[in-house]
């Protein structure tokens, strides 16, 4: 399902239940070690998803740990992004060469629970929603905003190591399943990335996002 929103060059794998949980190497399963059986379960499942996608790009089964702020520290020159809600785990991968940044998430497709939306949007943001929700009273705009900036979040923390809030992000949904995400944080560090392109996907009980940005093309030399 996901791999309808990718852009090109990602690869990505997904699971709809924890029946086919990746073997743990011993560095994970420490980490899960006296953890709730569900997560342990979550976990390995987008395990499997990660590694199955990482085999489509050629690169061969490794710990995928946490780093700094609980990002996954991919094998070098991978960018990837892994997403598990309630009937779901996915993960999407990419040659850094070619993907700068890549993030994804998935959440159940059901309204926010009341009073969130306010510290998830602005009041530009929200006055959008509404429009949008005239238009499209099928979707939950509220939740699809929430899920969009959780995934530019996480194309953005493993680039910078740094906080970004709901306020720092402003997100604009176009036609057809496009977004786009504007950055303004108090203080980015030197050639952060402050613009990502997304899409956007709801399919049955879940809605999911995923937001890249390209990488530069090497300057060509003379
Ligand atoms: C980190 C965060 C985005 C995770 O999202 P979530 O909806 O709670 O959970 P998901 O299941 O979709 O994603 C969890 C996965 O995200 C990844 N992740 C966790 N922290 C991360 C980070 N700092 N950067 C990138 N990826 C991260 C991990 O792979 C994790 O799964 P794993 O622990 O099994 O490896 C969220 O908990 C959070 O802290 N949000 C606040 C920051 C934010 O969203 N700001 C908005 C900026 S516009």
């Amino acid at each position: 399902m996901i791999e309808e929103i990718l852009p090109p060059g990602v690869r990505s794998a997904e699971a709809f239940d924890d029946l086919a949980p990746a073997p743990l190497f011993p560095e994970e399963a420490a980490l899960m070690a006296g953890r709730r059986a569900r997560r342990q379960r979550q976990f390995a499942t987008a395990r499997a998803c990660a590694r199955r996608s990482l085999a489509e790009l050629g690169v061969a089964p490794a710990p995928l740990l946490p780093g700094p702020g609980g990002a996954p520290l991919w094998p070098e020159g991978v960018v990837g992004s892994i997403t598990h809600c309630d009937g779901y785990r996915a993960a999407v991968v990419a040659r850094s060469a070619r993907t700068a940044a890549l993030g994804i998430d998935a959440e159940p497709a059901l309204p926010l629970p009341r009073g969130v939306l306010g510290l998830v949007a602005s009041d530009t943001e929200r006055a959008a929603l509404e429009r949008l929700a005239g238009a499209r009273p099928d979707v939950c705009w509220d939740r699809l905003m929430f899920s969009a900036k959780e995934a530019v979040y996480k194309a953005w923390f493993p680039a910078t190591r740094r906080w970004l809030g709901f306020a720092d992000a402003e997100v604009e949904f176009g036609p057809g399943g496009t977004f786009t995400a504007r950055l303004h944080p108090a203080d980015p560090p030197p050639g952060a990335c402050t613009g990502f392109t997304g899409r956007w996907l709801v399919r049955g009980d879940l809605l999911m996002t995923v937001v890249s940005r390209e990488a530069s093309p090497e300057p060509v030399s003379r």
